[in-house]
């Protein structure tokens, strides 16, 4: 029959931060982390196997892809292996949201490939083998296969079979919004893989990153199952400025906010003095993600708009795991 399968995910935030890795080859990251899956951000994501192709064709957007192709080719290759075959594939994937900005764009990719491959595949897999497989392929993936509030293991095991995502609660249960403030759609400078490797080598505050995790992986756990948002919001906060004072103090220093993106969390900070329920985090580019109860959607949106050098701002609510889709 025909290899063919097509899958969407979306992006996923995360609010206690991955940062660093115990084992570059497999992916494995030295500290677990909590994250939310958006809903109307997206990649969807077509995989045709066929039979005699040798090479893998990729087109993103409808263009030929260049930037990620060794990391998909490489991503197809652990599903081949899965499978034992050794097919080249038609891969035709498109992204609702600006992939030059910095939005996690990998997370909900991998994601959708590693469930469409699958699919197309036969290969009979739980979400926690899919989570597995994409995060292999870029550690963030792995959340993006569940919806809503998701925790990401740093696991035990060399091999990497404990390093897995798990929801924790559901999107409904606890339905907040998050405002993207785009304040930059140039390419980003390090990337994340880059970013992480560099501090690990010469940031002094490696130890202490990994030291004080745990703490903040249960003060969020909790939070998010008590629906208590400024507890939430104080440990998202502080988890992004720690990784961001850690990637600082590598290096060369990784700067990944600009002028707007630091104006951006003055506001937000401002707005939640007033009363407003909101946070921000940002991750390794200068786009900030502004966090906030529904009711309080459109006047971050606006404070947010207000600010000088943001060129635009996104909203959405929480959403799905990866899915299949009409292919
Ligand atoms: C700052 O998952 O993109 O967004 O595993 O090397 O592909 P690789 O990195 P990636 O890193 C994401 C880092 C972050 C924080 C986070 O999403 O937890």
């Amino acid at each position: 029959g025909e290899l063919h399968a097509a899958s969407q995910a979306q992006p996923n935030i995360a609010l206690i931060k991955y940062w660093g890795k115990r084992d570059a080859a497999l992916n494995l990251p030295v500290v677990g982390s909590i994250s939310i899956t958006l809903e109307s951000l997206w990649t969807r994501t077509d995989v045709r196997f066929v039979p005699g192709q040798k090479q893998d064709r990729i087109t993103l957007n409808g263009r030929g892809e260049e930037a990620e192709s060794r990391r998909i080719t490489a991503c197809l290759d652990l599903l081949r292996q899965r499978a034992g075959v050794d097919y080249g594939a038609r891969v035709a994937s498109r992204n609702n949201f600006p992939t030059a900005a910095g939005l996690a764009s990998s997370a909900s990719g991998f994601a959708a490939l590693v469930h469409a491959g699958a699919q197309a595949l036969g290969l009979a897999l739980s979400l926690a083998e899919q989570s597995v497989l994409a995060r292999r392929c870029s550690g963030s993936a792995a959340r993006s296969i569940f919806g809503g509030y998701v925790e990401w293991a740093h696991g035990q095991l060399a091999d990497g079979t404990d390093s897995v995502a798990r929801p924790l609660l559901g999107a409904d249960a606890w339905p907040l919004r998050v405002a993207v403030a785009i304040t930059s759609t140039a390419a980003k400078q390090v990337g994340s893989t880059e970013g992480m490797r560099r501090t690990a080598q010469t940031s002094p505050y490696q130890s202490a990153w990994i030291d004080t995790q745990e703490a903040d992986l249960s003060r969020a756990r909790e939070a998010i199952l008590a629906r208590d948002f400024e507890a939430l919001a104080q440990v998202s906060e502080y988890s992004c400025l720690k990784m961001h004072a850690l990637a600082l103090a590598a290096q060369p220093g990784l700067l990944y906010w600009n002028g707007a993106t630091v104006e951006c969390m003055h506001r937000v900070r401002a707005l939640r003095q007033q009363g407003v329920p909101v946070f921000f985090t940002v991750d390794a580019g200068p786009q900030l993600k502004a966090v906030c109860l529904p009711s309080a959607i459109e006047q971050v949106k606006a404070a947010l708009r207000d600010v000088p050098g943001v060129l635009d701002v996104l909203d959405s609510g929480l959403g799905e795991g990866a899915r299949n889709i009409a292919a």
